[in-house]
C-alpha cells in the first residue's frame, strides 16, 4: 500500500471455480478486505477487486466430470464464491469473472498489443503439463520423471502448436525492476527466491493451447481460431481488464495496482510473468506483490481425502465472523505458514478479545455508569494522564508502518499494547478509591483516559472487525470515519464529551470447541467428492500396484521370548509357510507375555528389509493397532494356513 498515493488499488487472486472456497481463499480475501477498509478509513480513493478464474483445462475437465458445460459449472461455483464474500460482508468494489465480455476484450487487446510489438511468436510446445496447477514443466523439473514439482500430481505430455511469449527477453529488465524497487515483492525472503529464479534463466512461455476450447479465443486479427489463450495469461490480465483495459478504461486511473495479494504458490506467476507482460504492454508495474503462506489444519496439510479442509463459513458461523477475521490476521506473521485449530482460535477469543478488549469496554460502561451517569468528559485527561497519553500516541504513531510492510500481526500486537496501558491504568489509579476520597476529577480523568484509548484503538481496529467495532462505537457514542481518524489518530486529539451506552458482552467466553465434527470432514463426503472430481486427487493416495509392493502374510508364532534388557521387545520365531523360522523382533512386550503368543497367528509384513535391533536381526513386522487403551495385534478372524497371503 502506498502512503502518499491517493488512489489505492487492491486485488486478490481470482479463484478457480473447480472447487468451493476454503480457508486459504478466505484468508487472502480477508487480508485484502482489511487493507481496503483501512485505505478507505484513512481517506484514500480505493478500489478493491476480487473474482473468479473460469477458463482452462482444469475447469473444463471438472465440468465434464459432472456432466455440465463449463459455463454452467462456472456460473454455479462463481456464484457460490460471490455469495460467500457477500455473507462475509467483503467490501469488494468489483467481482470480475474471466467469462465476462469486458474481460475477454481486455485479454484480446493485450494479446494483440504484445503480438504487434513482436513479443509473441508461433512455434510448437513439447513438454509436460500439470492440469491442476495449469503449469508447463520441463522433464528436468519433474519429480520421478512424472510428477508435478508443485502439487505432486501426475503430469501429462503435451505436444501442440502454440504461441510463445518472449519471456527470456525480459530477464534483465525484470532483474532491474527488482533491484530498483526494494519492496516490490513482499516478504523480502520471497523476493530473493524470485530473483534467484530469474537469474537462473527464463525460457519463453507457451501462451496458447489448441487441444481444448474452453478459453479466450485469440484476437481475430491474428486469425488463429484453433488457439485459446493460456489460462494464466488470461487470468493475470483480469487486474487491468477489470479497470476497463481494452474496453471502456472507466477505472483505469487506479492502475498501477497498489498491492496484489497472492498465496506463495502463485507468486512466480505474479512476480515474473505478470511484470513481463506489463512491460510488453508498456504499462506501469504494480507497487507491491505480497505473498502469504499456507494454512494447515491441526498441523496437517489440508486435503479433501483427509477430510480436514476448513470451511470458513462453518467457522465464522460458529465463532463469529469478526473473531475469525481477527484470528486469521493476528495468529500468523504474513508470509509464514499458519495452523488452524479450534483451540488456538478459542484462546484468541477468550484472551485477546474477551479479556483485553471486551472487558475494557465493560469497565468503561460500568465505571462511567456508576460514577458519572454514563457521561464522560476528556477535559482533565492531559492534566492527570499525560504520561499514558504520550505512551499511547507514540505507539499509534508507528503502527501504520506495519500495515505498509504487511506486518498485520504486529500492527495488532501494538494495538494490544495500547489496550494493556488502559487496563493497567485502571489498576494503578483505582478510580473507585479516588471516588471514595472525593477526587472526582481524577476519577473522571481516568475513565476518560480509557474511553479515549478505547476509541483510538477501535478506529484502527475497525478494518479488522467491522461489525464488533461498530458495536463498540455505538457504546462510546462515536461514529468511526475518516474525520474521526484524522482527529484522534493523525492529530492525536481527544474525544469531545460522550455518553456511554451499555452493550451486551461482545465476546462471550468459549468453553469448548463449538464445531463438534471438524468442518467438512465427513469422510464419506470427501470420498464422494474424490470420485466425482478427478482433479482433486489427494497426494497421499497410492495406486493398487504400490499397495501390492508390500507382502503381508498370515504367520503362526512358534516361539516367543523376552529380549534381555529391553523394555519393549519380544523375540519371535514365526512360521510363514515356506519360511518356517522367521525371526521377528516386535515391540509388544508391554502388552503380551510370550506364553500367550505361542501358537497364535498374526499378520506379518514379510518383505521388509531386515534390520538389527538390540544387536539381533529382525526380518519382518507384525501388524498391530494402538490407541489410548493399548495395543493389539491384527490377526485373521479364523485360523489360516501359515504363509497365506493377505490382500
Ligand atoms: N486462479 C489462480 C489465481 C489466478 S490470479 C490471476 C489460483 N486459484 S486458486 O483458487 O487455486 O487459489 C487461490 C489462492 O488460494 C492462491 O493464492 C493460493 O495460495 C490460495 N490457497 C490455496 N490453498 C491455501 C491454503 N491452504 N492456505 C492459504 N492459501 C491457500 O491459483
Amino acid at each position: 500500500m502506498e502512503e502518499t498515493c491517493k488512489n489505492v488499488y487492491i486485488t486478490t487472486p481470482i479463484y478457480y471455480v473447480n472447487d468451493v472456497a476454503h480457508i486459504g481463499h478466505a484468508y487472502t480475501t480477508i487480508i485484502a478486505d482489511m487493507l481496503a477498509r483501512y485505505s478507505r478509513l484513512t481517506g484514500h480513493n480505493t478500489y478493491f477487486l476480487t473474482g473468479t478464474d473460469e477458463h482452462g483445462q482444469k475447469i473444463a475437465q471438472s465440468a465434464e466430470a459432472r456432466g455440465r458445460t463449463p459455463k454452467e459449472y462456472a456460473d454455479e461455483v462463481s456464484g457460490k464464491f460471490r455469495a460467500l464474500w457477500d455473507n462475509f460482508d467483503i467490501s469488494y468494489d468489483k467481482f470480475i469473472r474471466t467469462t465476462d465480455e469486458q474481460h475477454k476484450l481486455g485479454a484480446q487487446k493485450a494479446f494483440e498489443k504484445m503480438y504487434n510489438k513482436g513479443d509473441i511468436y508461433k512455434g510448437e510446445y513439447e513438454g509436460f503439463y500439470c492440469v491442476s496447477c495449469e503449469t508447463f514443466f520441463t522433464e528436468k523439473q519433474l519429480i520421478d520423471e512424472q510428477f508435478c514439482p508443485d502439487c505432486g500430481r501426475p503430469t501429462s505430455i503435451v505436444k501442440e502448436e502454440s504461441f510463445f511469449f518472449k519471456l527470456s527477453a525480459y530477464e534483465d529488465k525484470l532483474l532491474k525492476w527488482y533491484e530498483e524497487n526494494e519492496d516490490c515483492i513482499l516478504p523480502r525472503s520471497k523476493k530473493n527466491e524470485i530473483v534467484n529464479f530469474v537469474k537462473s534463466g527464463l525460457r519463453d512461455l507457451s501462451i496458447s493451447r489448441t487441444s481444448f476450447e474452453w478459453g479466450v479465443k485469440l484476437p481475430e486479427s491474428i486469425n488463429e481460431p484453433k488457439h485459446v489463450m493460456y489460462v494464466w495469461l488470461d487470468a493475470l490480465i483480469n487486474y487491468i481488464s477489470a479497470l476497463g483495459y481494452g474496453s471502456n478504461e472507466e477505472k483505469f486511473e487506479f492502475w498501477p495496482a497498489s498491492i496484489h495479494l497472492v498465496g506463495k504458490d502463485i507468486l512466480r506467476f505474479h512476480a515474473i510473468y505478470w511484470p513481463a507482460f506489463l512491460m510488453s504492454l508498456e504499462l506501469p508495474l504494480p507497487k507491491h506483490i505480497a505473498a502469504h503462506g499456507w494454512w494447515t489444519r491441526d498441523g496437517e496439510k489440508m486435503s479433501k481425502s483427509k477430510g480436514n479442509v476448513v470451511d470458513p463459513k462453518q467457522v465464522a458461523d460458529a465463532y463469529g465472523l469478526d473473531a475469525f477475521r481477527y484470528f486469521m490476521l493476528r495468529e500468523v506473521p504474513f508470509g509464514q505458514d499458519g495452523d488452524f485449530s479450534q483451540k488456538a482460535l478459542i484462546d484468541r477469543i477468550n484472551s485477546d478479545l474477551g479479556n483485553d478488549l471486551g472487558n475494557l469496554l465493560n469497565r468503561i460502561s460500568g465505571m462511567s455508569g456508576k460514577y458519572f451517569d454514563f457521561k464522560v468528559s476528556s477535559i482533565d485527561v492531559e492534566k492527570f494522564h499525560k504520561k499514558e497519553l504520550d505512551e499511547v500516541n507514540k505507539i499509534l504513531e508507528n503502527v501504520e508502518d506495519f500495515i505498509f510492510n504487511m506486518q498485520i500481526n504486529r500492527f495488532l500486537e501494538d494495538l494490544w499494547k495500547v489496550l494493556t496501558i488502559a487496563n493497567k491504568a485502571i489498576g494503578d489509579y483505582e478510580p473507585w478509591s479516588k471516588m471514595k476520597e472525593g477526587k472526582t476529577e481524577e476519577a473522571m480523568a481516568l475513565v476518560a483516559l480509557i474511553t479515549n484509548i478505547m476509541a483510538k484503538v477501535s478506529i484502527l481496529l475497525q478494518p479488522v472487525m467491522p461489525e464488533k467495532i461498530e458495536k463498540i462505537a455505538t457504546s462510546l457514542g462515536i461514529h468511526i470515519n475518516t474525520e474521526l481518524y484524522n482527529k484522534l489518530i493523525v492529530n492525536k486529539e481527544l474525544l469531545n464529551d460522550v455518553t456511554i451506552t451499555k452493550v451486551d458482552q461482545l465476546f462471550p467466553r468459549v468453553e469448548e470447541p463449538l464445531i463438534e465434527q471438524a468442518p467438512e470432514t465427513k469422510k464419506d463426503k470427501a470420498e464422494s467428492e474424490k470420485k466425482s472430481d478427478k482433479q482433486e486427487e489427494p497426494d497421499n493416495l497410492i495406486t493398487i500396484d504400490k499397495f501390492f509392493e508390500t507382502t503381508i502374510k498370515v504367520g503362526t508364532i512358534v516361539e516367543a521370548e523376552e529380549v534381555p534388557k529391553s523394555k519393549k521387545l519380544l523375540k519371535l520365531q514365526v512360521d510363514l509357510g515356506e519360511d518356517k523360522n522367521r525371526q521377528i523382533l516386535a515391540g509388544i512386550k508391554e502388552f503380551y507375555s510370550p506364553i500367550d503368543l505361542i501358537g497364535t497367528q498374526a499378520c506379518v509384513v514379510a518383505n521388509l528389509k531386515p534390520a538389527k535391533l538390540m544387536g539381533m536381526l529382525s526380518e519382518g513386522m507384525l501388524l498391530a493397532a494402538k490407541d489410548e487403551n493399548g495395543l493389539c495385534l491384527v490377526r485373521p478372524e479364523k485360523t489360516k494356513i501359515s504363509g497365506t497371503k493377505i490382500s
